[in-house]
């Protein structure tokens, strides 16, 4: 299948490194002028140069912290007061591990202005270019989690879980609008992430991380971890006019790895 993008504008969160940054590799070559985001400027900056631009493609980047939301709602308001998108990818750093009887109250809030408050903000701000172009996507990297909820990562479980539910009820309000919202639940995908979260259970637990990641592995039908690359075709097609009549649902992306239906 030929997805064309050309003409199209996208912005895509934490985009220098992971997920993001295939997602906007492949967003970009399939056509579309895409807008990176994340906190370090230089990275942005080689990120940025890395984009494909054999359609004329005009790609640019925004500096911004998602762990910061006052910061973060004046960056992104000035953003959409001089730019008008098509596709907006929700994505950022995820928050922080650890279980349910070990998180405070201030934890809470503060991955609700991470996960679901930053999330939210830029898409009412793109909303309004979409309604009045009568089409748009908007994509949301989610997690398993919010399906299957992982005993050390109670915060993704919980906020997640609240962006994706708050998406469901948004798709009916957007849908004469021809604009779409979809959450993908992420699985295990060979990431910094990835290699951050494990290699801290192995510490905690004195063992080689190598020990932890097989007996992940093991536990996924693939028996491997999913390459962002893989991720990135399922959110480019999401992106495109190849999906119109898919919305307010969540997709997995796991390997077989959830258990529900
Ligand atoms: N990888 C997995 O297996 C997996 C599984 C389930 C869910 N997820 C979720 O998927 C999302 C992406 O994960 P990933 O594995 O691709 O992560 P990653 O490899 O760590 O990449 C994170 C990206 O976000 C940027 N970023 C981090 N903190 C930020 C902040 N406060 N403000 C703005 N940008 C920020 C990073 O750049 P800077 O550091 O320069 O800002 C980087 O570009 C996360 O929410 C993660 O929890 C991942």
């Amino acid at each position: 299948m030929e997805i064309d993008l050309t003409g199209k504008f996208a912005l895509v969160g934490g985009s220098t490194d992971g997920i993001g940054k295939a997602i906007a590799i492949r967003l970009a070559a399939s056509g579309a002028s895409v807008c990176i985001m994340a906190r370090n400027k230089s990275k942005l900056e080689k990120v940025v140069n890395e984009l494909d631009r054999s359609r004329n493609q005009k790609h640019k980047f925004l500096e911004v912290d998602f762990s910061n939301y006052n910061l973060f709602s004046k960056s992104i308001k000035y953003f959409f007061e001089t730019n008008h998108i098509d596709i907006l990818v929700n994505n950022t750093q995820g928050p922080e591990g650890g279980s349910a009887i070990e998180k405070s109250i201030d934890d809470y809030q503060s991955a609700f202005d991470l996960l679901f408050k930053c999330a939210v903000k830029t898409s009412l701000l793109a909303l309004t270019n979409m309604r009045d172009k009568k089409w748009g996507r908007i994509i949301n990297v989610a997690s398993i989690s919010v399906k299957e909820p992982l005993n050390y990562l109670v915060l993704s479980n919980s906020l997640r879980s609240a962006l994706v539910t708050w998406s469901k009820t948004l798709s009916v309000d957007i849908a004469k609008f021809n604009i779409t919202i979809n959450n993908v639940l992420t699985g295990y995908f060979n990431t910094e992430r990835l290699k951050q979260l494990n290699s801290k259970k192995a510490q905690k637990l004195g063992i080689n991380i190598s020990k932890i990641e097989n007996k992940i592995k093991d536990t996924i039908p693939m028996k491997r971890f999913g390459n962002p690359e893989e991720y990135a075709n399922l959110v480019c097609f999401l992106a495109s006019e190849k999906s119109d009549y898919i919305t307010g649902i969540n997709i997995p992306i796991d390997g077989g790895f959830m258990k529900s239906l």
